[in-house]
């Protein structure tokens, strides 16, 4: 219980942190949505649980987005999201797309290089 507290608590510092450090990006997509779209995978990513709802949750964010800004803000939300929060077994995230069957063109990492993402 308190993991996953504390999972939650980092999710929603890293929309802060996003937010805040993108002050009037212009892109559709907002972190907030790429979180709640993935939040089935927290388990999986997480090491607490199988892969259940999650790859219908990174379809859904494959599908929404469509546009290089919208790849790009959900490229740079994963990136913070990988980066601030110390139980992401990062090898699980980076090896979603793969388990899911998307084309996600980048890596899930806190190295990804987001201005690259078209
Ligand atoms: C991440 O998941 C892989 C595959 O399940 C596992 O082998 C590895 O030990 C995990 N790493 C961490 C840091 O939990």
């Amino acid at each position: 219980m308190a993991a996953m507290t504390k999972a939650m608590c980092v999710a929603l510092i890293a929309a802060v942190m996003v937010a805040a450090a993108a002050p009037g990006a212009e892109a559709a997509l907002g972190c907030g949505s790429v979180i709640s779209y993935l939040s089935p995978c927290l388990p999986y990513v997480t090491n607490r649980g199988p892969l259940g709802g999650c790859c219908n949750g990174v379809k859904g964010l494959y599908g929404a987005a469509r546009s290089t800004p919208d790849r790009q803000a959900a490229c740079n939300c994963l990136k913070s999201l990988a980066a601030t929060s110390g139980n992401i077994n990062l090898s699980k995230a980076a090896g979603l797309p793969k388990q899911c069957n998307v084309n996600i063109p980048y890596q899930i990492s806190p190295s990804t290089d987001c201005t690259k993402v078209r």
